[in-house]
């Protein structure tokens, strides 16, 4: 069967950069460390006055088609998906489309076009259709644009405010690709659930505590599903471990229940218990209660143990590089967990040709979704092509006062007087004028 998977991925970060700890947590009277070590969190990203949804997704697009050597011909189909679109019926793709017809002397009139919703898992999803649709032979040889873009911002003085970014990723779907191959094999974990809405407004309804009870809850279903199709998983049996990262605190949760789970009825698990002095086992406690309680007890013991710091900091933690600087992405936000993660494993000259990683995706309201990838051998080429880096450093870092304003900006609901005034210069980029047209 011929290898389906990503082939390539440009990220484009919004031009603004927010410190959590210099700029934010002051302002808010907090302690920065609630910001860096609590949420894990450095800085977010802001789009400038001219970026939004479009103009990131724009970009992203036309840097990886420029880079690959592409044009509209070789695109079949481009799926776009967001949780900030500004359109009930004409998709972003359209509007994307249209901006890279004016840098391409062709157009897109035969790909076809759409816009996925589903919370932040919908990025995943686009690449499941993507998939399914080369897959079913109807691609005639073209490839698929996945375009996750996204302003993650939240009403001033939200708890979630702190975790707030924007940014696209663009992702070319295609046979035989460069970076992964996708497996046959997905786990889900599906429920109606409302900790995180916006039923037509532009900043969520959030219960933020509940909904990191729902992603937990909706990941350890999605983990059961995948091993009933892929068997049982083992600690070892992924290199790396992209989750979707609202803000890296939550993914430390994440990855510790994960870990629990994978190391039962092992040896690793008999070991543990024995040096933490507990048996993680149902049929020790007299109530569900003091199972609960326990099991608790013994995963912050766990996640202190010799043996899960390697694996966390081995596994896990390279995913969170690039998340620590630009806050929550939405729909981009495992998708640059996967980046960050085979960045840091080129940086530091890693072979993961052959490599499986465990991708675990998910999205509010609420619905998880675990499936594997294997690297392949073009990875390397495609990873350092990135300019992630170049584009976080040259940043312009706003002061709170700054902050306000772009944040009022950017507020599609806010009647509000704030002049668009812009803090960088666009260089040859898309820019929203209304139109999404190239600047200078
Ligand atoms: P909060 O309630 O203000 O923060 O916001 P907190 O008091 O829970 O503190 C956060 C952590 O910092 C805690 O760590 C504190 O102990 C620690 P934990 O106990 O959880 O491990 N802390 C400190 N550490 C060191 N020094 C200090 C200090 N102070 C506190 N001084 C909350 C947290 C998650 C509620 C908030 O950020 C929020 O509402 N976020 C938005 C919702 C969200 O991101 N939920 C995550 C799961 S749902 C999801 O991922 C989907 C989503 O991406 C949307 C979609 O799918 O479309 C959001």
């Amino acid at each position: 069967m011929t290898a389906v998977g990503i082939d390539a991925i440009e990220i484009r970060t919004g031009k603004l950069e927010l410190d959590l700890a210099e700029t934010f947590a002051p302002a808010k009277g907090d302690d920065p460390e609630k910001y860096t070590k609590g949420l894990g969190l450095h800085a977010s990203s802001f789009p400038d006055a001219y970026e939004d949804i479009v103009t990131m997704g724009a970009n992203a697009a036309h840097r990886l088609m420029e880079r690959k050597g592409l044009t509209p011909a070789d695109i079949g189909r481009i799926d776009v998906a967001t949780e900030s679109a500004f359109d009930n019926s004409k998709p972003v793709s359209t509007y994307i489309a249209g901006c890279l017809e004016q840098v391409f002397d062709e157009d897109f009139h035969h790909a076809n076009k759409g816009e996925r919703k589903f919370a932040c898992v919908a990025g995943t999803q686009s690449i499941d259709d993507a998939y399914n649709w080369i897959r079913a032979g109807r691609h005639r040889g073209r490839s698929a644009l996945v375009i996750a873009t996204d302003t993650a911002l939240y009403a001033r003085g939200d708890p979630g405010e702190a975790t707030q970014g924007a940014g696209a990723v663009a992702m070319l779907i295609s046979e035989d690709p460069d970076v992964v191959e996708l497996s046959t094999e997905q786990g889900f974990g599906s429920a109606d659930e409302t900790d995180f809405l916006k039923p037509n407004q532009q900043f969520p309804s959030v219960d933020g505590k509940r909904s990191v009870q729902v992603y937990l809850a909706r990941m350890r279903e999605a983990v059961r599903d995948f091993e009933s199709v892929a068997g049982t998983i083992h600690p070892d049996d992924f290199t790396l471990l992209p989750f979707h990262t609202p803000f890296p605190g939550m993914v430390r949760k994440a990855a510790a229940l994960a870990y629990r789970h994978t190391i039962r009825d092992t040896e690793i698990e008999e070991e543990l218990a024995e040096d933490i002095g507990r048996q993680p086992r149902p049929e020790a406690f007299d109530s569900d209660e003091a199972y609960v309680d326990a099991m608790g007890e013994y995963t912050d013991e766990l996640v202190e143990t010799d043996q899960y710091r390697d694996w966390y900091d081995r596994v896990v933690d390279p995913t969170l590089e690039i998340s620590r600087e630009v806050g929550n992405w939405y729909t981009g936000s495992v998708h640059v967990a996967r980046a960050s993660g085979l960045k840091h494993a080129l940086e530091n000259d890693m072979d993961l040709t052959g490599a499986t990683l465990g991708v675990a995706s998910y999205g509010s309201g609420a619905q998880a979704e675990v499936h594997a990838e294997t690297v392949q051998s073009g990875w390397e080429d495609e990873i350092a092509a990135l300019n992630v880096d170049e584009q976080l450093d040259n940043r312009y870092s706003i002061s709170y006062e700054e902050y306000e304003h772009i944040h009022d900006v950017h507020n599609h609901d806010k009647d509000t007087d704030a002049e668009a005034e812009a803090f960088t210069p666009p260089e040859g980029e898309f820019v929203f004028d209304g139109w999404g047209r190239m600047g200078e």
